[in-house]
């Protein structure tokens, strides 16, 4: 059997701000759903792809992965953990040739995306498809969506290219200097 492509799209949003009374009890969901999933996901795949390599998993965060809000406080953590973790799948599956890809959409057109009240700049869901679609062809681990998040993007650039996707081994021997 070979799967190459999955995307791990399943999430869900409790709009919880930081003094909400069951603020624990709804990140206590959103990580079941949005972090745990990741890893299950991974997990569940991970024999096929060692025995195979290659393929592209793809882990739909946010930008909330980089960028909490109080509105949904606890959501913004599961995002940021989830985006913990997908870094560390990249690295570890880079041998295998495995390209893992972290999908940033800001506001999208979906029950979700009207949940949070940014419905007036929320992009259609098909963008979302396209956006990973290209990722893919060129082979790119971070994948923003629409211009709210391509806007995020411009700033987080430097970062995520010289640390996230930068050579870790490199920074480490130049502070051994
Ligand atoms: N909408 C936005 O503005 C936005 C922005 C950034 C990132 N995202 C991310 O985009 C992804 C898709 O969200 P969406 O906007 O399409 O939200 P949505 O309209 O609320 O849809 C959520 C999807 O997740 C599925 N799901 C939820 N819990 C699940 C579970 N336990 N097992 C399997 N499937 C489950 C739902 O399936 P059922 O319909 O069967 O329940 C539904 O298909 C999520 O990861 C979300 O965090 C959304």
């Amino acid at each position: 059997m070979d799967v190459e492509i999955v995307i791990n799209n399943a999430g869900i949003m409790r709009m919880k701000m930081a003094f909400d009374r069951d603020l624990i009890d709804a990140l206590a969901d959103e990580l079941r759903i949005n972090t745990f999933g990741l890893m299950r996901m991974a997990q569940a795949f991970a024999p096929i792809r060692q025995k195979n390599g290659g393929g592209a998993p793809v882990q739909i965060n946010s930008v909330a992965s980089v960028r909490a809000s109080a509105a949904f406080a606890t959501y913004c953590v599961s995002k940021a953990a989830s985006y913990s973790i997908t870094q560390s799948l990249k690295d570890q599956l880079a041998d295998q040739g495995t390209l893992v890809v972290s999908v940033y959409p800001g506001p999208t057109q979906s029950d979700m995306g009207t949940a949070t009240g940014f419905r007036q700049i929320a992009v259609p869901a098909g963008e979302v498809a396209s956006t990973v679609c290209g990722a893919i062809d060129a082979r790119a681990f971070h994948a923003w969506v629409g211009q709210f998040a391509e806007l995020v993007s411009e700033s987080y650039s430097v970062f995520s290219q010289t640390v996230v996707e930068g050579d870790m081994a490199a920074i480490r021997d130049k502070a051994f200097l």
